[in-house]
């Protein structure tokens, strides 16, 4: 099956404090994993205090409907569509929507990924977006004290 996977960023407009946006983040994925199992799209964002990168995957109609619905979200601005490739694999398989802040102690992973101090996705290729979406998502959920629940019980494999 062909399989589109969108990457995009964009500015977060839900505030500067951690604590902001960490619960934001947490509304986002409630309503995210709900309707994205509904149509087969798994993916995984991060935000820190300035910016948003978000990966979807799935079949192309519902992966463009559901891109054309979060950019209109008031809750990011600025949007700007990275990639949009057919893939025949999807990179993240295990969740509807995975998301996790890009903390203060994270610094050594923007490093390796950003090659920088300071994480611009206007500056990184698509590819690295995805790496380092993938790294900051992975460390976060290693450290919840609580596992965060996955979707590989519930996905479909594509
Ligand atoms: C950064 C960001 C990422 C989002 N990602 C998704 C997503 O993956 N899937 C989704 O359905 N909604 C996502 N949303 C929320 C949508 O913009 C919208 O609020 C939601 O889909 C409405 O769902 P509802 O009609 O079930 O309330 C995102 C919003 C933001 C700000």
């Amino acid at each position: 099956m062909s399989l589109l996977r969108v990457v995009y960023y964009s500015r977060q407009r839900v505030g500067r404090q951690q604590e902001a946006i960490a619960d934001q983040l947490a509304d986002i994925l409630q309503a995210s994993i709900a309707n994205n199992r509904q149509h087969g799209i798994t993916g995984a964002m991060i935000m820190d205090h300035r910016w948003v990168v978000q990966v979807l995957e799935g079949r192309p109609g519902p992966v463009t409907t559901a891109y054309q619905r979060i950019a209109c979200d008031a809750r990011h601005s600025d949007i700007v569509l990275a990639d949009q490739t057919t893939v025949d694999e999807r990179r993240f398989p295990y969740w509807w929507m995975a998301g996790a802040a890009i903390e203060p102690d994270m610094g050594d992973l923007v490093r390796r990924w950003c090659g920088d101090e300071v994480f611009d996705p206007s500056r990184m290729p698509p590819r690295r977006l995805v790496d380092l979406t993938e790294a900051v998502v992975t460390a976060y959920m290693e450290r919840a004290p609580v596992p965060v629940p996955r979707a590989a019980a519930q996905h479909p494999q594509a």
